[in-house]
């Protein structure tokens, strides 16, 4: 095992750090790769692995733990396969070990991996495993992201393994997130990407997490968080009900007229003292409109009609805003058309997961001219005083 990830006397990083890998669920961009973390905890008694890594990274991980002999026990907190994919073949190689989860763990890992019944030990929430000094306490998170997900909490160094919560695709030389600029935003994206569609029941595990001591947080991916109270409060931030005074704009514009709108609703929100932060949907890293989901306030869609309807990258920016199920608070359409159109209807549809409160659309049919500007203008009023009503701080 590396000296250099060595976290405490018998407590290592033997994971795997993906510098190359550039998308992640096949549509999330990772600009700064990724690692998958797994950690071995020796006790006088026993030994066991935390978690494993990516099946593509799997040689990586045995190189890393070839110096262990007799391996008792294989903690699974997360069935997806970028942690979970690697256990067969240390099963291979270490046939005496047995693969502790919970029971929806052991359903996953069964179906997708095809571990036998026999490899497993069941464990409920709260339970303990004895290592023989060290005690590993096994903590319930469902849905952070998957319904089986758990956390394991060495109780006497004070580390919780929390699998993908606290996690960021972030590839790093070091082990520590206090030395890495770039982990506050990575740690965000993460969260956007993964962690938000379930920012409700996260409040739930973030209170329960409270009752505990931790000196460290190691997570599955990227560097281990140990200086870990900001990035707990920058969690305990985003699953609140607090939004910012900002409106998020996703635009798409074939021949330039949706964009004069675009324009002119940036400055005249600008005026009125609201940030905005506009995606051209043609080149946007779905990660980065992600982030800007957490604590916006407002989003207002801007598409030309299409075929009928929103243009098909605006589609799938409002499906995927509805998906991942931000606290936006407000919502609008703008654009132009030229015959009739029904996007208005659809992207209210897509966003209807959001129960957003929904204000009146600005059409233009063509080049928008005076009366579309005012009523831009007036879409900018608008906002301004929802936020106010709605108690958010404006800037
Ligand atoms: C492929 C294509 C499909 C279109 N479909 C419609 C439509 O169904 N209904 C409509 O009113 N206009 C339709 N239009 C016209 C545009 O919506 C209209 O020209 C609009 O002003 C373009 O805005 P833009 O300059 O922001 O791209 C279509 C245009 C294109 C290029
Ligand atoms: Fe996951
Ligand atoms: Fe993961």
């Amino acid at each position: 095992m590396l000296e250099s990830k060595k976290i405490r006397e018998g407590l290592y990083w033997v994971g795997a750090t993906d510098y190359s890998r550039r998308l992640f669920d096949a549509l999330i961009p990772l600009p700064d790769g990724t690692s998958y973390n797994a950690y071995i905890v020796k006790g006088t008694e026993k030994t066991a692995l935390i978690d494993s890594v990516d099946p593509d990274m799997a040689d990586t991980l045995l190189d890393n733990i070839k110096g262990i002999e007799r391996l008792d026990y294989i903690i699974s907190n997360h069935a997806e396969q970028d942690h979970s994919g690697a256990i067969p073949a240390v099963l291979r190689v270490h046939p005496e070990a047995k693969v502790v989860t919970n029971p929806k763990g052991k359903g996953l890992l069964s179906s997708h991996l095809g571990i036998k019944e026999d490899r497993f030990i069941t464990v409920a929430d709260g339970e303990t495993l004895d290592l023989g000094g060290r005690t590993l306490e096994f903590i319930y998170i469902p849905w952070v992201h998957w319904p089986e997900t758990m956390a394991t909490y060495l109780r006497e160094d004070r580390v919780l393994f929390s699998c993908d919560l606290f996690g960021s695709h972030l590839a790093t030389s070091g082990l520590y997130s206090s030395r890495e600029e770039k982990v506050t935003e990575a740690v965000k994206r993460y969260y956007a990407e993964v962690m938000m569609p379930f920012r409700t029941i996260i409040r739930k595990h973030l209170a329960k997490l409270d009752g505990y001591q931790i000196d460290i947080i190691a997570p599955s991916h990227g560097p281990v968080h140990n200086e870990p109270a900001a990035v707990v409060a920058a969690h305990k931030e985003w699953v609140s009900d607090e939004r910012k005074n900002t409106v998020l704009l996703p635009y798409i514009s074939m021949h330039g007229s949706t964009l004069k709108m675009v324009d002119h609703l940036t400055d005249a929100l600008c005026e009125e003292g609201i940030k905005v932060e506009r995606f051209d949907l043609t080149v946007t890293d779905a990660g980065r409109y992600a982030v800007s989901l957490v604590d916006a306030a407002t989003i207002v869609v801007a598409t030309p009609s299409f075929l009928t309807g929103a243009h098909p990258h605006v589609v799938s920016a409002a499906f995927l805003a509805n998906a991942l199920r931000p606290k936006l608070r407000f919502g609008a359409v703008i654009g132009s058309y030229a015959w009739g159109t029904r996007m208005v209807e659809q992207v209210t549809d897509l966003l209807s997961g959001l129960k957003l409160d929904m204000m009146e659309p600005v059409l233009v049919k063509g080049d928008p001219r005076g009366d579309g500007f005012k009523a831009l203008d007036a879409l900018a009023s608008e906002i301004k005083k929802r936020h106010k009503e709605d108690g958010i701080e404006l800037s």
